[in-house]
């Protein structure tokens, strides 16, 4: 057996390298996203651009492009950017920029949706005498070991926001998502950014720790060989702790004013259209599954 590389690493290769899963794959075929539940969430967004003056909205890992194209069509006028590892999809409304860099400077409403979870980082199980330890994988066989002992500057990360000596218990360390969204609002010379994950606060961390995957719609064992999203989710205080960022859960921001107006048809297929937008609605304001999700909402300039 030759050296293992740690979870972390075997994570951003699965996801990130040439032929790993966010090269190849458009996340809407494996796991749905508010972004593709119809157009609540880019009205709510579309409003919180134009109350802050905002005309410009910035979508980082924006998969196919399903957010932006649900906000051109409630607010055409808006100018739009997607930022994405994935080419530009062919179908997309031209008005819709794409680019794989982020621009070094950025003015507008920023939108991260379902962008840190899938930021890969260390994950740690403490050991039978209390103390962590970086845990490594087998990725052919997906056997685990414990590894070395924790970094100095994720040994001060853990103690603030996940501090555990359980043998057994597992912390995922939020460092590198705290510094992708701290870069991100580097570059924001005036505006709102907007992170949005499912997550945990220092009271609600999971002992076990979160890592998943997910392919073709279904949870399925974590998985390194780049055919299934790799996630876990969002130590949040921590994230706006860096970013002096606020959290709100989504089904508390898309309150009946955010959303979009409901329909009053009087015939069957637009009564039938109003019905299904209803039952999206519902569903990215549902407790216990997408209304979970939350935002954390900074402001710059
Ligand atoms: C979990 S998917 C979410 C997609 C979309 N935002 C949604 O809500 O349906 C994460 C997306 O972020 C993209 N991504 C990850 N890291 C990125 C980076 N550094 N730059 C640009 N895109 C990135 C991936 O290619 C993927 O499309």
């Amino acid at each position: 057996m030759g050296e293992l590389p740690s979870v972390e690493q075997a994570w951003r290769a699965a996801l990130f390298d040439s032929t790993g899963f966010y090269r190849e794959q458009w996340p809407a075929r494996h796991f749905s996203t508010a972004a593709n539940t119809g157009a609540d969430l880019a009205w709510a967004l579309s409003r919180l651009a134009r109350t802050h003056d905002l005309d410009t909205v910035v979508d980082v890992g924006a998969g196919g492009g399903e957010l932006l194209t649900a906000l051109h069509a409630v607010d055409p006028s808006l100018h739009l950017l997607a930022v994405e590892l994935r080419p530009r999809p062919s179908r997309l409304p031209p008005r819709i920029r794409w680019q794989r860099q982020l621009p070094t400077e950025l003015h507008g409403l920023v939108v991260g949706n379902e962008l840190l979870d899938t930021v890969p980082c260390p994950v740690v199980e403490v050991d039978a005498g209390g103390t962590p330890r970086v845990l490594l994988v087998d990725t052919d066989s997906g056997a685990e070991h414990l590894g070395p002992t924790v970094q100095a500057a994720d040994v001060q990360w853990l103690e603030r926001w996940w501090p555990t000596a359980t043998p057994g218990s597992r912390a995922e360390l939020g460092g590198p998502r705290d510094d992708v969204w701290a870069s991100m609002l580097d570059r924001v010379s005036h505006g709102l950014a907007v992170a949005i994950d499912y997550g945990h606060h220092r009271t609600t961390r999971p002992t076990a720790g979160s890592l998943r995957s997910y392919r073709r719609g279904h949870r399925v064992p974590v998985t390194f060989d780049g055919t299934a999203d790799i996630t876990a989710d969002v130590a949040l205080d921590a994230v706006a702790d860096r970013v002096g960022g606020s959290v709100h859960r989504q089904r508390d921001v898309l309150d009946g004013s955010w959303l979009a107006p409901a329909g009053r048809s009087t015939d069957v297929s637009g009564r039938l259209d109003e019905l299904m937008r209803a039952g999206r609605r519902a569903e990215v304001r549902a407790a216990g599954g997408l209304g979970e999700l939350c935002w954390i909402i900074s402001t710059r300039g």
